[in-house]
């Protein structure tokens, strides 16, 4: 099948190209590169050895959207186009609603138009909000988020799931991710943040190629077995191939199918950083800072789900992460920049 990737130079993205190309999957991708560049779909086609056709495009123009759909035979998209910037969410509300919600009304609309009713959403454990058991099933009721981020995903789980209700033709996976980390093991494509890194992995790793002098840990006094907060961080390109598996249930025709994409497994700051010191034999000095706020203490999933219904389910250890966000980040240490 061919499928449009939004947002497809990023991240995650840019790791699911791969694996969709190993299951024999053809790909487009769109991006505005707002939050990317260019430069990480050329290695990813240099990685797979195909061209990989990039149109660079905002999902709001509606225009471009209906154009591609015109050029290209696309059986699903894959929307993981967004902002997902936390802390920037608060400070930029409007911004963040804005881009969010209308590019998937665009998108939604540009679909609906050509007849390409299969949608595969990035969703997020943010959804839960502080959740209201451990570990999180998908039955678990969705909380309250506290930034505007967060709430964008929550509202568009409700609108692609009302679009799919008013017609069931339509076939909607919302993915509900949880910590995405780690690095393609080419070491070629990984996590590039701009600025200061808001999350964890990649303020660790600056701080292992001496960009940054130590991590802040924000808090040590949760009701965690060691004071830190708690995670389930996955594998990026375990998180990749749980779109591959999602699309084997577009294709047994779904219809709305919500899976949580995580391990299982929860690690705090300080088992994350000790892991990441021991594969790597690097130091990551720290120091205890305040909370930050809106964090909560502890949030990781039960996959269940995910491996009955989709049969997929993650492979790679908090080692492996360790070692292959590091590969990436000490042989790119300005990330695409060079
Ligand atoms: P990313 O920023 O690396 O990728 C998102 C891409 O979307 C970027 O390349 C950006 O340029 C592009 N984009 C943004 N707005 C656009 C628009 N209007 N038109 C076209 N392109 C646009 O982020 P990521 O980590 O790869 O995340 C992918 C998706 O998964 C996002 O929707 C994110 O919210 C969601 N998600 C991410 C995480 C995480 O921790 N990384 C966790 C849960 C959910
Ligand atoms: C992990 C842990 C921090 C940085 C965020 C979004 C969530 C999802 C994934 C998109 C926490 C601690 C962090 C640092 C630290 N994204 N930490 N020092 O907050 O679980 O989730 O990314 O959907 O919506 O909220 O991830 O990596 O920021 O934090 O001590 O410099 O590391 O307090 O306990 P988080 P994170």
């Amino acid at each position: 099948m061919q499928i449009l990737l939004t947002g497809g130079a990023g991240y995650i993205g840019s790791h699911t190209i791969i694996e969709l190309d190993k299951a024999g999957h053809s790909v487009v991708v769109v991006d505005n590169l707002s939050n990317s560049c260019e430069e990480s779909v050329r290695r990813v086609s240099e990685i797979i050895g195909k061209p990989i056709p990039f149109i660079k495009a905002d999902v709001r123009d509606a225009a471009a959207m209906d154009s591609i759909f015109k050029s290209y035979k696309i059986g699903a998209v894959i929307h993981f186009a967004g902002l997902k910037a936390v802390g920037e969410s608060v400070a930029k509300p409007l911004e963040y609603y804005e881009n969010n919600l209308n590019a998937t009304f665009v998108l939604v609309n540009a679909m609906r138009n050509n007849g390409v009713k299969n949608i595969i959403f990035s969703s997020s454990a943010t959804v839960y909000g502080n959740p209201a058991v451990i570990p999180i099933t998908e039955s678990c009721p969705k909380g309250e988020c506290t930034n505007p981020y967060g709430k964008t995903k929550s509202m568009l789980e409700e609108v692609l799931s009302d679009v799919q209700k008013a017609d069931p033709e339509w076939n909607v996976v919302l993915l509900r991710y949880f910590n995405p980390i780690g690095a393609h093991q080419s070491g070629r494509i990984g996590e590039n943040p701009n600025g200061i890194p808001n999350n964890l992995m990649p303020y660790i790793t600056q701080v292992a190629v001496g960009r940054r002098p130590e991590l802040g840990v924000f808090g040590n006094d949760y009701d965690t077995p060691d004071g830190t907060g708690v995670r389930d961080y996955i594998h990026v390109c375990d998180l990749a191939a749980g779109h591959v598996s999602a699309l084997q249930a577009i294709e047994r025709k779904c219809g709305l199918a919500i899976y949580n994409l995580g391990t299982g497994h929860g690690y705090s700051v300080l088992d994350v950083v000790k892991a990441f010191e021991k594969v790597n034999g690097v130091k990551v000095p720290y120091s205890i800072k305040p909370r930050r706020a809106g964090d909560i203490a502890t949030c990781y999933c039960n996959p269940a789900k995910a491996k009955a219904e989709l049969g997929w389910e993650a492979k790679f250890g908090i080692e492996e992460m360790c070692r292959d966000s590091w590969n990436w980040q000490k042989n790119n240490p300005k990330g695409y920049e060079g």
